[in-house]
């Protein structure tokens, strides 16, 4: 099982890394150790694995059961390179493609370097039309909410272990899928990009 992160004392490291958070502008291209990228995953996805050290057991989202977590995986020690999905109940990495995407991911992010040198790229992704046909149209708008939830959990924690991440909203969106193999009734909401900083 992944070791969740320690935010000590009364919770004294969020608080601190609320304040002076920050968004990484560069990164050096060097790796992660899956030890590190999972307990990114495990702040983020398990809220229950925090409750000793006094945060919320199920923060509000609309309906997390709505979105779905890709990972392009370009410099991770401990886990090949390629494409995967997270299943966030089993808390597994399943891998969907097996290559390097760097350049892939270089391009898809209109060629912005944090696509290309980040070690890990996460997408969050709908189905939109099963999402507005449940909810209306006004789904659209919570998606977007709950995925910035989830994308803020990550900046939160990376910054608390002195890696470098970024949200990402400048994507070609429908090229994403055909190049991931993410499934095509899946639009991307938001990405985050995780890596060493510059
Ligand atoms: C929804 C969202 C989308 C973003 N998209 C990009 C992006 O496409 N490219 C980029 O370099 N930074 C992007 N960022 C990072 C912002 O540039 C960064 O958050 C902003 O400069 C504020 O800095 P801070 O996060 O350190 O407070 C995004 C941030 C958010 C929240």
């Amino acid at each position: 099982m992944t070791a969740s992160i320690d935010w000590r004392r009364n919770l004294e490291g969020l608080d601190a890394t609320l304040l002076r958070r920050r968004s990484t502008r560069s990164y050096s291209g060097q790796n992660l150790k899956i030890e590190e990228l999972l307990a990114l995953l495990d702040f983020t996805y398990q809220p229950d694995h925090y409750i000793l050290q006094g945060l919320d057991r199920s923060p509000d989202y609309f309906d997390l059961s709505l979105l779905e977590t890709f990972i392009a995986v370009s410099g991770v020690e401990g886990l090949e390179e390629g494409c995967y999905y997270y299943a966030p109940k089993a808390q597994e990495l399943r891998q969907i493609r097996f290559k390097n995407f760097r350049r892939e991911l270089h391009f898809l992010c209109l060629k912005q370097d944090l696509g290309r040198d980040a070690a890990a790229v996460l997408f969050h992704t709908a189905d939109l039309k099963k999402a507005v046909k449940q909810y209306g149209d006004r789904a659209y708008r919570y998606l977007h909410m709950d995925a910035g939830h989830l994308g803020q959990r990550l900046n939160l924690a990376a910054f608390y272990l002195r890696l470098g991440v970024s949200g990402i909203a400048g994507f070609f969106d429908d090229q994403v899928n055909e190049v991931l193999g993410i499934p095509p009734d899946e639009a991307v909401i938001y990405i985050t990009t995780l890596g060493r900083p510059r």
